[in-house]
């Protein structure tokens, strides 16, 4: 039934697409009887899908990917879609309206995405508020720094949407990866990053409730670069990583837009991504924390990047061209695997 959809979606801009699904979204949501058949549709609960892992107990490992709710507006709507997590924001201190439109790009024949949206957001007053609604499920904020912040001043915006949200969500991730943002991927080199980390890691030790601290990493840095980054990990007692956020590479791609700049996500990003992870898992041995995220367009895909190390999963471009029946689907054949 998606593929109909989806076929008359596509016909119209993307972000016009995403605001339209965020407001029937929550229409649907406001509906009692629609609401719980969706949600006992989509929600599939089993024990083998159940995840400890960051002090926190997952109910299913799969997790809608940063950008999607980008204010905090959807979580508890789309928790009906049967995720077991997720993470809102790219939030940064202060408002911004991003790039440009249009900014976000289809590439149909490569299954993917283009976006250089830029960190638009309401910013972190509007999203702190937005988080009071926060019920059981698991919710994570995405934080970053505002576009005309340099860099030297970057680590204060960073802590200022930590010690903000620090009391409305389960684990935050320090988003150093989104390449739509002037010079923000240099915080991927160890003079910027250690005592970006370092602050944030200090100042959460002393809250009363520790609250997880993951960073998400780009796929685009080289073998070196990982290496410090692990390594500073390992120092510093990093409590995670995810892996990975877009990539500005172009790889044999067919469609029409591919030269478009920004991210690129989905199908031709799975293999760099699993790639990261592999490397990630082989070194920081068999405990440590990884969320997996990019290229997950099926449930072989999961069960890949699974394999490739990730103990949690995210997902966005698949979520577009899947639609939302794939959480479901992904956490059957979780199950079926275990069986
Ligand atoms: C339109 C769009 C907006 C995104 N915005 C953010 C963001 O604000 N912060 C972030 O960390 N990642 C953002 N991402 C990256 C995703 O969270 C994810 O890391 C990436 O798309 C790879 O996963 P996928 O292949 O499942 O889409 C965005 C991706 C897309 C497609």
């Amino acid at each position: 039934m998606y593929k109909v959809l989806r076929k008359i979606l596509f016909l119209f801009d993307a972000e016009q697409i995403h605001e339209f699904s965020t407001i029937s979204i929550k229409i649907l949501n406001k509906i009692p009887y629609l609401k719980n058949i969706l949600s006992k549709f989509y929600r599939v609960e089993n024990k083998i899908l159940e995840r400890k892992i960051l002090g926190l107990k997952f109910k299913n490992p799969i997790g809608l990917a940063a950008g999607f709710d980008k204010n905090a507006e959807l979580y508890n709507d789309f928790s009906i879609f049967g995720f077991g997590f997720i993470e809102i924001g790219t939030v940064t201190p202060l408002p911004q309206p991003g790039n440009p439109k249009k900014r976000i790009f289809r590439l149909v024949e490569d299954k993917s995405l283009i976006n250089r949206l830029g960190f638009n957001n309401k910013g972190l007053d509007v999203v702190s508020k937005n988080l009071k609604n926060k019920g059981n499920l698991i919710v994570g904020a995405n934080i970053g720094k505002n576009f005309f912040t340099e860099n030297n001043e970057g680590i204060d915006d960073y802590l200022k949407c930590l010690s903000v949200l620090h009391n409305d969500v389960d684990y935050f991730a320090i988003n150093i990866s989104s390449p739509n943002t002037k010079n923000l991927r240099d915080f991927h080199n160890q003079e910027l990053l250690k005592p970006l980390l370092e602050k944030l890691i200090n100042y959460n030790q002393k809250q009363k409730k520790y609250k997880p601290l993951l960073l998400k990493i780009s796929p685009d840095i080289d073998e070196d670069q990982l290496n410090q980054i692990i390594n500073l990990t390992t120092e510093l007692g990093l409590d995670g990583i995810i892996a990975t956020n877009t990539t500005i590479s172009r790889i044999s791609l067919k469609s029409n837009n591919k030269n478009e700049k920004g991210g690129l996500s989905g199908e031709p990003l799975k293999e760099r991504s699993n790639e990261v992870i592999r490397l990630l898992r082989k070194k920081l041995g068999p405990n440590f924390p990884i969320i997996g995220v990019g290229g997950v367009m099926t449930p072989e895909d999961a069960i890949e990047k699974i394999k490739s190390g990730a103990d949690l999963i995210q997902l966005y471009t698949g979520f577009v061209y899947e639609g939302p029946n794939i959480v479901k689907r992904i956490n059957k054949a979780l199950i079926s695997q275990n069986n």
